[in-house]
């Protein structure tokens, strides 16, 4: 190497900051630079000479053994980790003197010959302690991340269940609120059937009078006197009319009942084709009590295809809207029912003549508890609902509202529901 070369070598070595350690073939210190000397305390003129096992004493161990083996048989660099060994050579103090815990050391160990073709070796000596300390944040970093990944997923799955258990209980309480109004709305025909029923208990009475009186009466006359008293010609068309209305109000009370079951399906969460516009009007059935004193319903339904759908969910949404609607309207209003395709999507609107939502109001109507309604009267949790049942069904929920002039909700939902997505590893 010229001159000038190995003196900028040799300054190289003066001031890094890595141990270098030079040792001839028989393992003697002939030189290292300052850094060693800073963190080891010990005195370079001193050692020269030395084996480095008398110079360090804690370096004599196997591991350095087959380090110096295999740098000498192979001619090989050899490298250690920290991870192998915590240090080789103590070192106490840092680069400045202070006393430092424990140094984390990489070594490496090189043969290599001087100008006189002489082996020597080279003992490189980093300190790995920040790499091992970033390592090991680096590794709480992930550990930490891990485990709120794990948090995550549990209250997901916590979220899940409550959301379900909320959707159980919103569907109870939507039950019981109507239960209520179906029990008014049973009451008014079974009401009029039982009167009926009792009035033609008095006109069977009567009639079996004037027929138990033709085996009795004296003469023809009498049985036609008996007649009249009793108004038979009266009785005969009123009994008409009876029945007919007792048909009319068990046929109201069946349509009722029906609407129920079609309307829960409790047990069926399963998605399958389904007729919306028939679940529209079972709902309607259903919620008739609650709307018909606050409006009108004009029905301008468009052509329907059969929609992959959770029924009895979608009847849930449905009813939230009309429910809402009806809520919204002071006096007596209109509520419009219309419905559309587009392409794979179907359309359902619910429109009313109600007070509007004001724009302040209106960005916050899907969240959960949000409500304007007195206490007691509304959880607040319909439109929340009724946003997480359109999102399972991969549809969606638009609103658009006009203080004063009312509220138009639109339903999108896909005809069909796109392949269910595998979950990693079962999970
Ligand atoms: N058609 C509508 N017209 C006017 N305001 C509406 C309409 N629909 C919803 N809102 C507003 O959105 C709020 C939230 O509705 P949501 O259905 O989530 O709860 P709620 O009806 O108050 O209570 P719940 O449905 O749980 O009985 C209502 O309190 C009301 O202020
Ligand atoms: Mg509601």
């Amino acid at each position: 190497m010229p001159l000038r070369q190995s003196q900028l070598a040799a300054a190289l070595i003066e001031h890094i900051e890595i141990g270098v350690i030079i040792l001839d073939s028989a393992l003697r210190i002939q030189h290292w630079n300052p850094f060693i000397s800073r963190c080891s305390g010990k005195n370079l003129d001193l050692a020269r000479q030395q084996l480095l096992t008398s110079a360090f004493p804690e370096a004599e161990t196997p591991r350095f053994e087959q380090m110096v083996a295999r740098a000498r048989e192979h001619g090989e660099h050899v490298y250690t980790l920290w991870r192998d060994n915590p240090y080789l050579i103590q070192l106490p103090y840092d680069a400045v003197g202070n006393p430092t815990p424990l140094m984390l050391q990489s070594t490496l160990f090189l043969p290599f010959r001087d100008q006189d073709g002489q082996r020597l070796f080279g003992l490189l000596v980093y300190d790995a302690t920040d790499v091992v300390r970033s390592k090991e944040e680096l590794n709480a970093a992930v550990d930490a991340l891990n485990e709120k990944q794990v948090e995550q997923d549990q209250l997901l799955k916590k979220l899940e269940k409550i959301n379900t258990q909320l959707l159980q209980s919103e569907k109870l309480a939507a039950i019981g609120q109507l239960a209520a109004g179906v029990a008014h709305e049973i009451n008014n025909p079974i009401g009029y059937v039982f009167s009926n029923l009792k009035t033609l208990a008095g006109y069977v009475h009567d009639l079996f009078r004037i027929i138990d009186s033709v085996d009795t009466a004296a003469s023809l006359e009498e049985l036609r006197h008996l007649k009249r008293q009793l108004e038979y010609d009266y009785i005969r068309s009123d009994a008409d009319a009876l029945i007919g209305e007792s048909e009319d109000g068990i046929d109201r009370v069946k349509k009722i009942i029906s609407s129920l079951k079609d309307f829960s399906h409790v047990d069926d969460e399963e998605f399958r084709l389904s007729d919306l516009h028939r679940g529209l009007d079972t709902t309607l059935n259903v919620v008739n009590n609650e709307i018909k004193y606050k409006a009108e319903i004009v029905k301008e339904y468009g052509d329907l295809p059969q929609v992959e759908c959770i029924p009895s969910q979608i009847n849930q949404v449905l009813m939230n809207l009309l429910v809402n609607a009806s809520h919204s309207i002071e006096e007596f209003g209109r509520i419009t029912l219309r419905s559309g395709y587009d392409n794979d999507w179907v359309w359902l609107e619910v429109e009313d003549t109600g007070s509007g939502i004001p724009p302040h109001t209106l960005k916050r109507i899907f969240e959960p508890f949000f409500t304007t309604k007195p206490v007691g009267q509304g959880t607040g949790l319909g439109l929340a609902l009724s946003y997480s049942i359109m999102q399972k069904h991969h549809g969606s929920i638009e609103v658009s509202s006009e203080l004063g002039q009312g509220t138009r909700f639109r339903l999108w939902l896909p005809i069909s529901q796109p392949p269910a997505v595998e979950t990693e590893s079962g999970s």
